[in-house]
């Protein structure tokens, strides 16, 4: 078996009946699901279907989660948000080491930020970057974690559609060179298809869509034969002809 398709085998990530309950309503309601070590997964769903609760309790962020379920998740996780979280009273470098340790961290932290194109600005403080250079810290800052799983909740929502771009090829490409499994929280049903290799939906506190994305990489929005794709997402999402 080549050792891609061995590492593929493993679930990085275990959800049986994953129920989560805010006041007495439920917002997600038995999940199931296994998320291959080095799959890169994006996950949809309308605004407030629960995608962040989902995340935070992969992160092992969210005490509430219900007993009797079950969730495994790897030990290095990196989470990454819409904004940075970047500590604006450190320089970049030491947002990026924070909480390492290790004589060679320095050493890592600026072949971190070098990967993503900040090779440089070490000693800016945050306040200096613009909206993507922060984004761009923040990735090198869960990778210098060198993670299992990277959990990215809309990281380039805040972001314009150029930049947003830009950010798509960085990702793929750490993503081909470290291999995380990745799971991608989005809205945007292009960026999904864009860049991950399985979609979800999440709808009513389920898994309402499972797609898998057979295409090569790199992709373009322009695709013709990702429309078939964006048409089944669409449509899982509850959006017709007459909202577009
Ligand atoms: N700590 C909390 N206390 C009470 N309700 C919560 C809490 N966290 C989330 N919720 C509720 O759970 C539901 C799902 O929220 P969640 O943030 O997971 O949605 P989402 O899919 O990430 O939405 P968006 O796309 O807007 O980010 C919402 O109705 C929200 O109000
Ligand atoms: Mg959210």
């Amino acid at each position: 078996m080549a050792p891609h398709t061995e590492q593929l085998t493993r679930p990085a990530v275990r959800l049986r009946g994953l129920t989560r309950s805010f006041a007495g309503r439920t917002v997600l309601e038995g999940i199931d699901l296994d998320l291959p070590a080095g799959q890169f997964t994006a996950l949809l769903g309308h605004s407030g279907s629960g995608k962040s609760t989902l995340l935070r309790a992969i992160a092992g962020l969210d005490h509430g989660v219900a007993g009797g379920g079950q969730l495994t998740a790897p030990e290095r996780v990196s989470v990454v948000f819409q904004d940075s979280r970047l500590l604006p009273w450190r320089r970049v470098l030491d947002n990026v080491l924070l909480g390492l340790d290790g004589k060679d961290s320095g050493e890592r932290g600026r072949a971190a930020l070098a990967e993503v194109g900040l090779a440089g600005r070490e000693r800016a403080w945050p306040g200096e970057l613009s909206g993507g250079e922060a984004q761009r810290a923040a990735l090198a800052r869960s990778l210098v974690r060198e993670p299992e799983l990277l959990l990215a909740d809309e990281p380039f929502g805040a972001l314009d559609a150029l930049t947003r771009i830009r950010m798509h090829h960085l990702l793929r490409e750490l993503w081909t060179r470290h291999r995380p499994s990745v799971l991608l929280v989005t809205h945007d049903v292009d960026e999904a298809i864009v860049l991950a290799d399985r979609v979800l939906v999440l709808d009513r506190g389920r898994i309402g869509l499972d797609l898998t994305i057979d295409r090569p990489h790199p992709r373009s929005y322009r695709e013709p034969l990702l429309g078939e794709y964006r048409e089944r997402l669409l449509a899982a999402l509850g959006v017709t002809e007459d909202h577009r």
